[in-house]
């Protein structure tokens, strides 16, 4: 078979959550030698946070058409229909195959699967595991079927860029940075990028310190096409870093934790600070308006009671509804969101009782390195996957629980084309896709750019003006400090400033992709908005793709 001859195409998998693992293993399966590398060690990725659950059409009275309708309505007509009817139609099958490998989706005493609901959706089809630790019993089945695998394991080596041939054009290998000490040359026949998204570009988010979006940087070093990343999906309810008492140091340094939209999906409901359901008034869902909706809502009244966080009430938890007692509640939510109850107590809460402050935080980027239904991007033999790629499945706003699919389905995907292309000697291949004709808009003067650079000042610069919403002047404000940022003289040594560095160019392609976006759409919102003009010769003023930034 191919996996005994000494030709087999070497892969390199670049990145170890959902998406990257699943790409592996299908691509072991298929006959490829395949070799993972990872910056931290394997489990230490994004999908172990993932808290809702996985979406897909597993009970009988759901319908794969109402799967479908949700998710593109929640793409605000951005994404594709082909996309995400893949998505939805082999969802089932690829959630069949976790269970195979021992994830235990929750189950009812009947045996059947527990139902989940969040927000946008019209069914309850969320599936989880551990009442909300989904994510963790995804990664640890994944992680425990590659390690029995010939996948070869590189821990604690950082992308540091990828090497292309000058004279064939392709994607010929990586280069790292193991134990951030010696550099590595990986040679690779192909590229799979799943490096996750990049959270860590704003003050306030969801994503762990690995989320430094490396692969995304790499393919726009490379010239490789890059979609969409003015798309930035917010959670709306996140436990703030600094929680309940000002100035009581030793609450201070508890990192903000995602409180699941599965918590309001089974009936939680936001106040404000005099206790009143702001959401209400505001859309005909409520608390499960689409995550977007949510998000800004509670950034309105944040400030209108000066920035001080919502609160979220669970205290009416349990099976009796509002007649609960507190007792109940306490059970209900150790029981059903186990993490998320460990969490609030720890920083002193009492969420059957009390409601508990939560603020919205970057969460999730919708664009990504562009890829066609197999993963391969507009580079001969680069592929991408997860929520480092864009697939065209979210659009301009993910439905909830949609991205651990995404991955298990388009790794999958992209795993099984690396060994049909590697079968059929087409291999690697490449995907055509549009570079965005339009010009960038002009960055200012770089004399704005006296700060010296640091990472937290770049987090507070995109999320004061490239966050929840956004206009020009801010736009334009946080291009003129990032390209000075740019131009500063710097080179990076250490891990850290590698990914200050794909910190810098990523949150420069998602400023210059949110100028050029002038109208509001899904996740990108503008208080300047302009409706488009219908012009000729300028069929798409308000919605050209952005290009990788100089
Ligand atoms: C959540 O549990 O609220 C997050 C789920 C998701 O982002 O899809």
């Amino acid at each position: 078979t191919l996996r005994r001859d000494p030709s087999t195409p070497r892969v390199v998998v670049v990145g170890s959550g959902i998406a990257g693992l699943t790409v592996a293993l299908h691509a072991v399966e298929g006959g490829c030698r395949v070799t993972l590398v990872t910056k931290d060690v394997l489990e230490h990725a994004n999908t172990r946070f993932a808290q809702g659950g996985i979406a897909g059409v597993m009970f009988d009275d759901d319908r794969i058409e109402d799967h479908i309708r949700d998710t593109l309505v929640a793409g605000a007509g951005l994404s594709d229909p082909e996309a995400v009817r893949v998505l939805a139609e082999e969802g089932p099958g690829r959630i069949r195959e976790l269970i195979a490998l021992g994830v235990a989706f929750d189950r009812a005493s009947d045996g059947a699967f527990v139902k989940g609901l969040e927000a946008a959706h019209s069914y309850p089809r969320i599936l989880h595991a551990g009442g909300d630790a989904t994510g963790t019993a995804i990664e640890k089945a994944l992680v425990a079927r590659l390690r029995e695998s010939e996948v070869r394991v590189i821990e604690h080596a950082f992308l540091i860029d990828l090497v292309v041939d000058a004279a064939s054009g392709r994607a010929a290998g990586v280069e790292l940075l193991i134990e951030d000490e010696r550099r590595e040359t990986l040679p690779a026949d192909a590229i799979v990028l799943a490096t996750g998204g990049a959270g860590q570009l704003y003050a306030h988010t969801t994503n762990p310190p690995v989320a430094t979006g490396d692969g995304i940087a790499a393919a726009l070093r490379a010239g490789v096409a890059v979609t969409d990343v003015e798309f930035v999906q917010f959670h709306p309810t996140v436990l703030p870093a600094v929680c309940a008492v000002p100035g009581d140091a030793s609450r201070s340094d508890a990192a903000p934790f995602l409180v699941s939209e599965a918590v309001r999906g089974e009936g939680a409901v936001l106040r404000d600070e005099q206790g009143r359901r702001f959401m209400l008034d505001r859309h005909p869902d409520a608390e499960l308006a689409p995550r977007d909706v949510v998000a800004r809502a509670i950034a309105e009244v944040m400030v209108e009671q000066d920035g001080r966080p919502v609160l979220l009430d669970a205290t009416a938890l349990g099976p009796e509804g509002a007649a609960a007692s507190a007792k109940r509640t306490v059970r209900f939510l150790r029981d059903r969101f186990p993490t998320i109850d460990a969490a609030v107590r720890a920083r002193g809460e009492d969420w059957a009782r009390e409601p508990i402050p939560v603020t919205p935080a970057a969460h999730y980027l919708m664009g990504g390195v562009s890829t066609d239904l197999e993963g391969r991007t507009s580079l001969p033999g680069l592929y991408a996957v997860g929520e480092t790629a864009r697939t065209g499945v979210h659009g301009a706003n993910r439905l909830a629980s949609n991205s651990l699919l995404e991955g298990a389905v388009f790794g999958a995907r992209a795993g099984d084309a690396l060994a049909a292309d590697a079968d059929t000697g087409r291999w690697p291949a490449a995907a055509s896709f549009p570079r965005g004709a339009a010009p960038e808009p002009p960055v200012p003067p770089v004399a704005d750019a006296a700060p010296p650079f640091t990472r937290g000042a770049l987090q507070e610069l995109l999320w004061e003006d490239a966050g929840l919403v956004r206009d020009e002047a801010g736009l334009a404000r946080a291009a003129a400090r990032i390209s000075g940022w740019r131009a500063q003289p710097r080179e990076a040594v250490t891990e850290r400033e590698f990914e200050d560095e794909n910190l810098l160019l990523v949150a420069a392609a998602l400023v210059s992709a949110a100028r050029a976006r002038r109208i509001s759409v899904g996740a990108h919102a503008r208080r300047d908005e302009t409706p488009p003009v219908a012009d000729e010769g300028d069929a798409q003023p308000a919605n050209t793709p952005p290009r990788a930034p100089d």
